[in-house]
């Protein structure tokens, strides 16, 4: 189930004002460019920064996301009306015979447990078209990004149209492993409500993901840098073959 920041109608409301520089998504448009993907699958869309950007470039766009608060704020943006909204996850995809498959924005790591992470990947090979690619990032264990996720490095105050100033900041709750655990509170100055929504990630090694990829039926094409977050992220590349297996 998505956590309570995707699935709270007002917090859905307030994700891209509180976090609206999106250049992490230029290298996933790019590879849609480069590969002349017609049809993108774009699992885990949120509120469809990505979908969206695609679909006004003329791609035909399937956005999925178990979070149906999201799916609404996605649904009533401008040209919303151009993606295929799906309410749910990679798991129980109709037949897309997509050119392309993304998760932006680290979904990848929202897909915490062993048997659903395998699950995801069988559900978007068999979304993807022979020959089809999947392209995913995740945060690099390595760095431990968690040590910043606490108030001092996160306190802020946004002023959002229409909503008003909204503070926001992420406490560390657990580090178990590779699953890290966190909450992120918000105050909503016009009416004093505070939400929490409280996330666990998975930090999965290289040759995990790897390893995983392979078993179930990919080909790693490639492991890249994210250029906006240089040295953080692996941004995997990987096809489904082909040949049928
Ligand atoms: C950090 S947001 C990123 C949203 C969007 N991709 C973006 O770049 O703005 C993570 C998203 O993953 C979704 N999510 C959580 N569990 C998922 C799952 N099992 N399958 C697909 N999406 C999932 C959440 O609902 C949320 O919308």
């Amino acid at each position: 189930m998505a956590d309570e920041c995707f699935r709270h109608p007002r917090l859905a409301a307030v994700y891209d004002p509180l976090d609206p520089d999106r250049r992490d998504l230029d290298p996933y448009l790019r590879m849609a460019a480069d590969t002349g993907a017609r049809r993108v699958l774009d699992i885990g869309c949120g509120t469809g920064a990505f979908a969206l950007l695609l679909a006004a470039r003329g791609t035909d766009v399937v956005g999925v996301d178990p979070a149906e608060a999201s799916l609404e704020v996605a649904r009533g943006k401008p040209g919303g009306e151009r993606v295929r909204w799906i309410h749910g996850d990679a798991t129980a995809l109709p037949p897309l015979a997509a050119d392309l498959a993304t998760m932006t924005g680290n979904v990848a790591q929202e897909i915490t447990g062993p048997e659903d992470w395998q699950r995801t990947l069988r559900g978007i090979r068999a979304a993807l078209r022979p020959g089809g690619r999947l392209m995913f990032e995740t945060r690099i264990p390595a760095r431990r990004a968690w040590e910043q996720w606490n108030r001092e490095a996160t306190y802020g105050v946004t002023e959002i149209a229409g909503v008003g100033a909204v503070e926001s900041w992420v406490d560390l709750l657990d580090v178990n492993g590779p699953l890290v655990t966190f909450r992120w509170t918000y105050v909503f100055a016009a009416d004093g409500q505070t939400l929490t929504s409280d996330s666990t990630l998975r930090f999965r090694e290289r040759q995990e993901i790897e390893a995983e990829l392979a078993a179930q039926g990919y080909v790693v094409e490639d492991i890249r840098d994210a250029p906006d977050r240089p040295g953080r992220e692996f941004v995997f590349l990987a096809r489904r073959p082909e040949s049928v297996r």
